[in-house]
């Protein structure tokens, strides 16, 4: 192997290869630069996804864990997904006050990153996508909360949980993927029970009907999920959706006691859309004569239907797999999402005026410019009248959102700058009559993209901007249209990154860049007696070289640094993270909480409802640099 002062001296080939044509990509690391560290015998090594950390089970709750599943994922391309009876445990019944899906997996020798989902009989409970291995091994765990799909954990006696994670093994790509799935539930205890909600307040407000109030119920998990997903399931519960006039869609009859609904969003984008947000348009592809299938342009956005109208949409958020761009960027901590992709709901609340008649109703999902392929299925969230069997309920105003789009192309061979600009904003209002009260539910959602692809140096160097910004309102209003509940999210998307390509001999080329996105994420929960507000800021940056032959890397080095910070009205939460060349060299972690006293202390922990008005506390812990 030369090194690479030699590559980047040679004269540049004036050809544009196949590879760079594709680049970004993805690419497996033959070469693991730990494996040649100072003493040269790397140990199978932890990854890791940093993100907040699941709270613990309250004291003395019951805990049960029930494994579900373990498998090894060998060459497992087109079979049908691994399978196992699952059942609730006998001795932590519902309800609980948190399920915690538990994904480990672990794998030695060459391989792609593979995507993979955990369905519940025909719902998903979790997509997520696999570490690279190396040949001294990777081993990685994913804890997801579940408890939203409480309704379907507690209904099967005779469930099956599914798993299809597909891989492709051969004399070249070695790793099979061990993988072993439980969940853990816990109960909840005598003290907690009537605590354990978000909205304590409101069982003891005015209970007067003048001024009515959002049941407590309404915040807690759905009391029905039905999956709107692939049914002919040997080729896994997702839709594979191939273009952009691909709508996949499901016939599902809601009871007629519905009176909230919220549809949850599964997505992942892979083969020619896997970096959808570095696609030049066709007419570059066509201009230069290449052969890439890569096109359409830097826009994606998923819509969701009801009945062939227009319900809801969301830019997804560029989930980076850890073979991509430089898989060297994410060893060992993997990129944002990539172990636990992001889902989105959509509040379908103001359509059950057109559901709730008993009949069948088309939920469909499509993606606006998608081209192969989008693995994509929802889980329909339901919530029931607890005493009349059947709701009223109309759909109000109904404003058409139309995307306003503008694209702005330039080329001069294999040189062009491509910016779009996108723009939806929407409005759904409905109101819904059942035993709780007559309440009114308004959607506004607004959502805008920006985005820029660059090729400068005859598409040598590729520059990638993208910013996807969401806001979405939700209003409760009662029959006297006060302002009962509210749930607003705001979400932001930056990515950034550029790819410089060298060629060299022998089919390689040298690849250097840098990279920096984030996840942003604010919500804010107000009703009755309770308030929340949240805020998350995940980014990453990450900067490096390498050297790659076909799909393959042989050379490199990558500095990747992560900071996670949360805040809500109680919590305070950051960790930090460098990473060199697969060594974590630096891991901080602060935390911080209100409380008010011991006791309290120890019942209110995140994610559940404590009082936190008194003195602050502060707790420190600090995992000091290795
Ligand atoms: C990788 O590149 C470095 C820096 O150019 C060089 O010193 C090293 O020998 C190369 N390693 C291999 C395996 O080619
Ligand atoms: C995966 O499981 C197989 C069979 O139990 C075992 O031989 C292999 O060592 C495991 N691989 C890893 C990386 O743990
Ligand atoms: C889109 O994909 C569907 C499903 O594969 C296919 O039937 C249809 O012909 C495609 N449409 C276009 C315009 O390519
Ligand atoms: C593309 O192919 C056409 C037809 O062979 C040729 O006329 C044109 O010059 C080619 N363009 C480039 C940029 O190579
Ligand atoms: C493309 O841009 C580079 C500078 O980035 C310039 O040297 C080259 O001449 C340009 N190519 C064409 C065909 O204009
Ligand atoms: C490639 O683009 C990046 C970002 O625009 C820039 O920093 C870098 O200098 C460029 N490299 C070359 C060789 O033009
Ligand atoms: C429910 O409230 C809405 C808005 O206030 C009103 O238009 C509708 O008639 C009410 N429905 C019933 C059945 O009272
Ligand atoms: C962690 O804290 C130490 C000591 O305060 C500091 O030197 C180091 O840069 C920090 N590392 C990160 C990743 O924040």
């Amino acid at each position: 192997m030369p090194p690479l002062a030699f590559l980047l001296l040679l004269p540049l080939l004036h050809l544009l290869g196949p590879a760079l044509a594709e680049s970004p990509d993805r690419y497996a690391v033959r070469y693991a630069p730990l494996a040649t560290g100072a003493n040269g015998n790397a140990a199978a090594q932890e990854y890791v996804d940093p993100t907040y950390p699941l709270p613990g089970p309250p004291p003395a709750a019951p805990t049960c864990t029930v494994p579900v599943l373990s498998y090894s994922f060998a060459n497992t391309y087109g079979a049908p997904p691994a399978k196992a009876a699952y059942a609730p445990p006998p001795g932590c019944p519902a309800p609980w006050s948190q399920v915690v899906l538990s994904f480990s997996a672990a794998c030695a020798g060459d391989q792609y990153d593979r995507v993979a989902a955990v369905w519940l009989d025909g719902s998903e409970l979790l997509r997520t996508t696999t570490a690279e291995p190396t040949p001294e091994g990777v081993s990685w765990t994913v804890r997801k909360e579940v408890t939203r799909y409480s309704a379907l954990l507690r209904s099967p006696p005779d469930g099956v949980l599914s798993v299809m994670l597909e891989n492709l093994v051969n004399d070249q790509y070695t790793g099979v993927y061990n993988v072993t799935i439980s969940l853990e539930f816990h109960g909840t205890p005598a003290y907690l029970s009537g605590v354990n909600s978000p909205s304590p307040d409101v069982g003891v407000a005015d209970p007067s009907p003048a001024t009515p109030t959002l049941p407590e119920s309404y915040f807690q998990p759905a009391d029905l999920i039905l999956p709107i997903s692939e049914a002919t399931r040997d080729n896994g519960y997702w839709f594979r959706i191939q273009n952009s006039s691909d709508s996949r869609s499901k016939l599902v009859t809601i009871p007629s006691s519905t009176y909230r609904a919220v549809l949850e969003v599964f997505v992942s984008p892979h083969s020619n859309d896997e970096f959808w947000y570095s696609n030049p348009p066709d007419l570059y592809i066509q201009e230069n004569n290449l052969t890439t299938q890569r096109g359409n342009a830097a826009y994606r956005e998923v819509v969701v239907s009801v009945d062939h109208h227009f319900a809801g949409s969301f830019v997804p958020f560029p989930v980076i797999y850890t073979g991509g761009i430089n898989p060297l960027y994410w060893q060992p901590v993997s990129a944002l999402g990539a172990f636990d992709l992001p889902t989105y709901d959509i509040e379908l609340t103001p359509f059950l005026g057109l559901l709730v008649d008993g009949k069948a109703h088309e939920f469909g999902i499509s993606v606006v410019d998608g081209i192969a392929e989008w693995l994509v299925d929802a889980n329909l969230h339901l919530w029931l009248d607890p005493s009349a069997s059947a709701v009223q309920a109309s759909l109000g105003r109904y404003r058409t959102p139309r995307l306003s789009i503008s694209r702005r192309y330039t080329t001069q061979l294999l040189n062009g700058s491509f910016s779009i600009h996108a723009k939806r904003k929407s409005f759904f209002s409905g109101w819904v009559k059942s035993s709780l009260g007559n309440f009114t539910t308004e959607v506004e959602t607004e959502l805008e993209a920006r985005s820029l692809v660059e090729f400068t140096s005859d598409g040598r160097n590729k520059t990638i901007q993208m910013k996807a910004e969401q806001e979405t309102e939700v209003l409760v209003r009662s029959e006297a249209r006060k302002v009962i509940g509210k749930l607003k999210t705001e979400s932001e998307y930056p990515l950034s990154f550029y790819m410089d390509t060298e060629d060299g001999e022998d089919g390689m080329s040298v690849v250097k860049g840098s990279l920096s996105h984030a996840l942003k994420l604010e919500t804010e929960v107000k009703s009755d007696g309770f308030e929340n507000e949240a805020k998350l800021v995940d980014e990453q940056t990450a900067e490096g070289w390498m050297v790659v032959k076909d799909h393959d890397v042989i050379n490199g080095s990558a500095a990747t640094s992560q900071m996670y910070r949360y805040s809500d009205d109680r919590w305070r939460y950051q960790r930090m993270i460098n990473a060199v060349d697969g060594l974590v060299l630096g891991d901080n972690v602060s935390e911080s909480y209100r409380v008010q006293d011991a006791a309290k202390a120890k019942a209110c922990l995140p994610g559940r409802s404590c009082d936190g008005t008194a003195s602050a506390a502060e707790r420190w812990v600090d995992i000091a640099a290795m």
